[in-house]
């Protein structure tokens, strides 16, 4: 079922368990061999969530600000997007070119992500896309500058959000995760793969 949420196109329920669970156990490849970190907001505070990333470019935070890397902090080249992550861009997204970043957050208790833009591509043209695994997560979509009236949607494991056109630079966030919610992951948490064009 597709949903328009504020210039959002909210894919819910878009993959079926099968697809959930290898999706899983590609990511716990991409994360042998780039693991998870804790990433410092640019003021120097640990942030909530663990990331790393797949394909050519990974996203990264520390005290010098917001960028993306080629390579992973422990020297390592990202590992590739996962066939089945660039199937699922090409499907929802139509376009032909493919995505340079899927960056991958995970969520564990009590983790969030404030309200920001995505905004440290080049070219805001290309959509992102956000594909959520596991926990459900409390996901608050706003405006194009900060502040003002919010809509908030529970992201369940499988969900898929396309943040393009008009809306790609639309203010979003997670308050809270509803931890334990899900059985994909065995030890419990949230993923969530954003794909996106970096250059
Ligand atoms: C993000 O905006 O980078 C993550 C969004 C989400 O976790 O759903
Ligand atoms: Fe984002």
């Amino acid at each position: 079922m597709k949903a328009q949420i504020r210039g959002f196109d909210v894919h819910k329920g878009y993959l079926d368990k099968l697809s959930q669970t290898a999706l899983i156990e590609e990511i716990r490849r991409i994360a042998a061999k780039a693991p998870m970190l804790p990433p410092q907001t640019p003021g120097g505070k640990p942030m909530s969530v663990k990331i790393t990333s797949a394909g050519k470019m990974g996203w990264s935070s520390d005290k010098s600000g917001y960028h993306y890397t080629s390579c992973h902090p422990n020297g390592t080249a990202w590992p590739a997007i996962p066939e089945t992550i660039l199937a699922l861009w090409h499907q929802l997204t139509k376009l032909e070119r493919e995505p340079d970043c899927c960056l991958i957050n995970y969520y564990g208790e009590g983790a969030r992500m404030g309200m920001h833009q995505d905004r440290d591509e080049a070219d805001f043209s290309w959509p992102v896309m956000s594909v959520s695994l596991g926990d459900s997560g409390l996901f608050r979509i706003g405006n194009k500058i900060r502040g003002g009236a919010t809509e908030s949607i529970w992201l369940e494991s499988g969900d898929v959000v396309i943040m393009g056109g008009d809306a790609r630079l639309t203010y979003h966030g997670v308050d809270r995760i509803r931890f334990g919610s899900s059985s994909l992951l065995s030890k419990g948490g949230r993923l969530n793969l954003t794909c996106r064009v970096v250059v």
